[in-house]
């Protein structure tokens, strides 16, 4: 699978999302807090939100902020309860990211 060039390291600050415009699919990638790099399907799996501009990232986390579902790197779908409970929700299909020579770059597969 080749790698995609999307943008500079620096233009991804912790806790900005850019959005990777494809034909089959849009894509996010996003910093968390801590500074790793993730990238996901731009459609939120629940009512199809696009989380470049719907989206929000908190702490390591990524918030669809339509109504409040939550993907974490792994895409791990969950829902907070005003009690702090977790649910569980849909998951989002990530990619494999890498920063190398200042760039981030994404891989998907066929
Ligand atoms: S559309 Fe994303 S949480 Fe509803």
């Amino acid at each position: 699978m080749p790698w995609i060039d999307v943008t500079k390291s620096e233009r991804l600050a912790s806790g900005q999302i850019v959005t990777v415009d494809r034909e089959d699919g849009d894509i996010v990638v996003w910093r968390t807090t801590a500074g790793k790099v993730v990238a996901c399907d731009a459609r939120c799996p629940h009512q199809w939100s696009h989380l470049g501009t719907a989206g929000a990232v908190d702490g390591e986390e990524l918030v669809c902020l339509s109504h409040f579902w939550r993907f974490d790197q792994e895409g791990t779908g969950s829902k907070l309860s005003a009690a702090g409970r977790r649910d569980e929700k849909s998951s989002i299909r990530t990619f494999a990211v890498r920063e190398q020579a200042g760039r981030i770059e994404i891989s998907i597969p066929d």
